[in-house]
């Protein structure tokens, strides 16, 4: 059985941070499937669509790298796909609660799957999708902090020229 991994989230959109944990997570697995979580506990600011495409391009000249999208329950979606392990990045010890009670649900929903931790590079610890949107949407310049692609596209959405 291939060695795989779920890289689930919102990735509204992919950073760095999160191409840098694809990167460390190839190293330890065969194939990494990266789940675009459809409708996540939060407002999103792309759609699933869009969402799918800057994750596309971004990654274009990766290999070993699929790129899904799924609702409903994680561990549901991870089964499906037959597959045992969940990928998560850790930044700072903020992330930890919250990773910490995904985990532990996860767990307790499907023990036969475990989650996965790597730490983020250092230079993308401050990065998340969220405070990057935040700068963005006020004109501060995030070139180098995502791909090209997505730079453009958060400059079109917030209507920067
Ligand atoms: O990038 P995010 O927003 O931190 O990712 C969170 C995500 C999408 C991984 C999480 O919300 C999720 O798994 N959603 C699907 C529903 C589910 O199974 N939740 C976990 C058990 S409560």
């Amino acid at each position: 059985m291939a060695n795989i991994a779920i890289y689930p989230g919102s990735f509204d959109p992919i950073t760095n941070g999160h191409l840098d944990l694809v990167e460390r997570g190839l190293k330890i697995f065969d194939h990494i499937i990266i789940a675009v979580a459809k409708n996540p506990a939060k407002k999103l600011l792309f759609d699933v669509e869009e969402r799918l495409e800057m994750i596309r391009v971004s990654l274009a000249h990766t290999t070993r790298v699929t790129i899904d999208s799924f609702s409903g329950l994680l561990v549901d979606y991870v089964r499906s796909r037959n597959a045992r392990v969940i990928l998560r990045g850790l930044r700072a010890v903020t992330d930890f609660e919250y990773e910490f009670q995904m985990a532990m649900m996860n767990r307790r929903l499907e023990p036969a799957i475990e989650t996965v931790f790597l730490m983020t590079g250092l230079r993308w610890v401050f990065l998340s999708s969220s405070i990057l949107k935040e700068a963005a949407v006020h004109g501060g310049n995030i070139q180098g902090m995502v791909h090209e692609f997505v730079y453009q596209k958060l400059r079109e959405k917030f209507n920067l020229t």
